[in-house]
């Protein structure tokens, strides 16, 4: 009798990989389907009953709390990567040890902030303790490896004299306010109540970001979640000064395989019913280029996520 040929270890694992790889926006839409009830419920029990009959704003406040569960997990993981990020240490998509840019310095615009989970990125860095912490002392840039300082020829981060926290969601608010105080930022840190499309917008919040006039722009896995994309992030390019940077980290559209992109595309029929109105396939750095004329773009997929990943990031700087 003939046997045929087992596939060997190597197949089997490749095919187990993929499959999970495919499994895993799947998963995260369960994991955020079983917050329902409990919201729900919760929302019976206050007798919340404008929400309850709002599929909107019902389908807001089911991903918060979904949200206040993953938001902390995502940043446990994607935190070293975000901090290098931000002292201006990526080329690529890649984390670096030495400086390829400035990091954040000056007038800051955090968009959507959420619950305030990134906001303890902002802090001064405590420098020469922790392994590949940066920062600059007198000018001259150092970084802490744990052994010893190694000293740096460029800058790292400048400093940060304000930070305008677009939130519009108010539920989100308490939470924002509280980590901003646990990072001591109360003085530095404001929260803007309404999207970036009323940034310049006095008539929406009681105060205004002029054009032209913000250092920094910083967008945490946020992009993908904003309306009208392509116009905002144009008009969030004309609050850069001339030189300044927009730091980013968000998931994407799959670009390299096309049975992954398509995937990709019917995972996100239902994804945004998930996931509160997330958008699974953006060309967000195709459209951050289109924003307008930039001086360099410094931008790529971070290492370690495979042709197969149905979720994928860019992680870079665009220079105004
Ligand atoms: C997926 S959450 C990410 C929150 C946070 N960056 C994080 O990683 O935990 C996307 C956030 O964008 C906010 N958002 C939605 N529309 C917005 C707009 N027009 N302007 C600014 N932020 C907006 C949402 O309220 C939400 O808090």
């Amino acid at each position: 009798m003939s046997s045929s040929p087992s596939p060997s270890p190597s197949l089997l694992a490749r095919t187990h990989t993929l499959l999970w790889a495919l499994a895993d926006p799947w998963l995260f839409m369960a994991i955020s389907a079983s917050w329902l009830p409990s919201t729900i419920l919760t929302l019976l029990r206050n007798r919340e009953l404008a929400i309850l009959l709002s599929p909107s704003k019902l389908q807001g406040v089911w991903f918060g709390r979904f949200w206040g569960w993953a938001g902390p997990n995502i940043k446990l993981s994607r935190e070293p990567m975000v901090i290098s990020l931000l002292e201006g240490r990526t080329c690529g998509g890649r984390v670096v040890e030495e400086p390829t840019g400035n990091g954040i310095e000056g007038v800051v615009v955090e968009i959507g902030a959420g619950s305030g989970f990134w906001v303890d990125v902002f802090k001064e860095r405590d420098l020469g303790k922790g392994e590949g912490k940066a920062s600059s002392i007198d000018g001259q840039a150092v970084a802490g490896t744990g052994a010893g300082v190694v000293k740096r020829t460029s800058g790292v981060r400048g400093l940060v004299t304000r930070i305008y926290g677009v939130e519009p969601n108010r539920e989100q608010h308490p939470s924002l306010r509280q980590k901003i105080s646990e990072a001591g930022l109360e003085d530095v840190y404001e929260i803007v109540p309404v999207g970036i499309e009323d940034l310049d917008n006095p008539s929406k919040w009681d105060g205004k970001v002029e054009k032209g006039s913000v250092d920094c722009i910083v967008s945490i896995l946020c992009l993908c979640s904003i309306p009208e994309p392509q116009k905002n992030f144009k008009e969030l390019y004309g609050y850069l000064k001339k030189g300044g940077r927009w730091y980013v980290f968000e998931h994407v559209r799959a670009e390299g395989n096309w049975g992954i992109r398509i995937f990709q595309a019917f995972t996100n029929l239902f994804w945004p019913h998930f996931l509160g109105g997330c958008q699974l396939c953006r060309p967000t750095e195709k459209w951050l280029r289109e924003a307008g004329p930039w001086d360099k773009v410094d931008v790529g997929q971070p290492p370690g996520e495979q042709w197969h990943h149905c979720v994928p990031h860019i992680l870079g700087v665009f220079t105004k």
